[in-house]
């Protein structure tokens, strides 16, 4: 039994409000369902950050004024999807760099790895499996400047607080010149983000409820589905979509591997997600905070989304 993962559903689920974390949601199933959101028309996330990445590879790689070769180092790579235009563009190029993907799963590394030798061939790839904080330390040692990808938007599933914690950890651990490009889900029509998230589907709806399924899977619980709705808002006066599960009747789950009876009021929620949307200036503002130096927004052409360049040209204070 994954011992953390225990803990923090105890925590969640006995709390006054209660809630479960969002990083749960990505267990081999949640990891299908979310492949199948971001191939809903309505998730214009990750269209827009591929016209960004097709469309503007070149002067994304002018403005890391780079000397070859260099490392693209991405965090929490997947299958890697979004980084193969800028990746294509570079080997079509002949720009000399290493391609370094880090993700938790072997699998998805393996896969990853594979493909891309194939359709690229000649490219370095050197896959690191893990801790992304161990790994970036490692890198640190590198002769090499490196370019480090946090793409798809995750940033935004952070609060503030624990936003900051991330970037000053990559912060502390990259080199002087070293760059982040950072995705960023930005403020638009409200309509749009709603109907991005409360999808007419139905996906995103199971997407919550897996974590529910996953919890019985994994903990013994006896969750029944049908007793739990999803419900998601989206407040576009300080950016946050916050997703929730409903409980649709009085009702009392068993949790085995925690020896734990959970009573839920008729319509209790379970906080389960935030998304978080920013405005441009709040992005440059976070670049401050955290110690980097603003380079340049590279946007969609709708303006939905924005792959945004930092450079570290200081130590931490
Ligand atoms: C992974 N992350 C950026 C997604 C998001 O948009 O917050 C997860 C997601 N949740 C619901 N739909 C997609």
């Amino acid at each position: 039994m994954d011992n953390t993962f225990a803990q923090d559903v105890l925590k969640g689920l006995t709390s006054n409000s209660k809630y479960l974390s969002s990083k749960y949601f990505y267990d081999d199933i949640g990891s299908r369902i979310f492949q199948e959101i971001m191939e809903m028309p309505e998730y214009y996330l990750t269209n827009a950050e591929f016209e960004i990445l097709s469309l503007q590879s070149k002067q994304i790689v002018e403005a890391l004024q780079f000397s070859t070769p260099f490392n693209i180092v991405e965090l929490g790579a997947g299958d890697g999807f979004k980084t193969f235009k800028l990746l294509e563009y570079l080997v079509n190029q002949k720009i000399e760099f290493n391609y370094i993907p880090i993700d938790i799963s072997q699998e998805a590394i393996d896969v990853l790895s594979d493909r891309l030798t194939k359709r690229l061939p000649g490219i370095v790839v050197k896959p690191k499996v893990g801790d992304y904080f161990e790994i970036l330390k490692q890198n640190r040692q590198s002769d090499y400047p490196s370019l480090l990808l946090f793409l798809g938007g995750n940033i935004g599933n952070y609060n503030t607080e624990k936003a900051i914690e991330l970037l000053e950890l990559f912060h502390s651990n990259m080199k002087l010149g070293d760059k982040l490009l950072i995705g960023f889900d930005i403020k638009k029509n409200p309509v749009i983000i709603h109907n991005a998230y409360y999808d007419p589907h139905g996906i995103t709806k199971r997407f919550n409820l897996n974590l529910l399924l996953r919890i019985n899977r994994e903990l013994g619980a006896d969750f029944k589905i049908d007793d739990f709705d999803f419900y998601c808002h989206y407040n576009p006066l300080n950016g946050e979509v916050r997703s929730y599960l409903v409980s649709l009747r009085i009702q009392t789950v068993h949790i085995k591997s925690l020896d734990k009876h959970i009573h839920f009021d008729q319509n209790e929620i379970i906080w389960t997600e935030l998304s978080k949307k920013y405005g441009l200036d709040e992005i440059v503002s976070l670049s401050k905070r955290t110690n980097f130096t603003f380079i340049n927004h590279f946007l969609d052409c709708k303006h939905y989304f924005t792959d945004t360049l930092w450079e570290k040209s200081q130590n931490n204070k």
